[in-house]
């Protein structure tokens, strides 16, 4: 894998995600591949608003109709041969910002079914969650059913809190190390 994305959800530079994210950067790096880490928080993102009936030009089209970031951050997407979704746990599920982004692009990936631009495309996901933990589950569960409507392949799951941090972050770094060797 040349070209690995990194997308994280976090409003935090130096929280839990921002590290988590500098893992897969290192670990991408490592084995030689063009990384680049987007934080979503920095970007103008809309939520969905569910055009016509339901369905707006997401539906034939695959592309968005709402005039924001949306678009270049979807040919980033396509232009990438891996993904590392890095989301912070919210109320048991990835953040508002995660849920904006991968909503808006989960209609218009999983209506073009093998055309999707992350069809057979391999993916890390990364939950970062607080003390406890509580919910990392959940929200990992919805990450993945998000990626599977758009057809990606599963590389990993890892769910990191500040307990588990030190040797989590080791684990995120070999990883995206073991995905860039794909
Ligand atoms: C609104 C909100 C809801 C949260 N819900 C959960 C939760 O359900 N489970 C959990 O373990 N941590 C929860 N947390 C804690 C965050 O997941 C944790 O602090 C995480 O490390 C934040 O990432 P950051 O360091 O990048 O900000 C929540 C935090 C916030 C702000």
């Amino acid at each position: 894998m040349k070209n690995i994305l990194i997308l994280s959800s976090s409003p935090n530079d130096d929280g839990l995600t921002a590290a988590c994210a500098r893992a897969a950067k290192a670990g991408a790096e490592d084995a030689g591949a063009v990384c680049r880490w987007i934080s979503l928080n920095e970007h103008t993102l809309e939520r969905c608003r569910a055009c016509g009936d339901g369905w707006g030009t997401c539906r034939q089209s695959h592309v968005c109709c709402i005039g924001d970031d949306f678009d270049a951050l979807q040919r980033q997407i396509a232009q990438a041969d891996a993904l590392v979704a890095v989301t912070p746990v919210y109320w048991g599920e990835p953040s508002e910002v995660h849920k904006v982004f991968f909503d808006r692009l989960r209609r218009c990936e999983a209506t073009a079914g093998e055309k999707s631009r992350l069809c057979g495309k391999p993916v890390v996901c990364v939950a970062a969650a607080g003390g406890g933990g509580g919910g990392t589950v959940t929200c990992m569960e919805q990450m993945e059913r998000a990626m599977q409507h758009m057809r990606a392949v599963i590389h990993d799951r890892i769910p990191i809190t500040r307990y588990s941090r030190e040797y989590q972050l080791g684990a995120i770094c070999a990883a995206v190390r073991s995905l860039a060797e794909r």
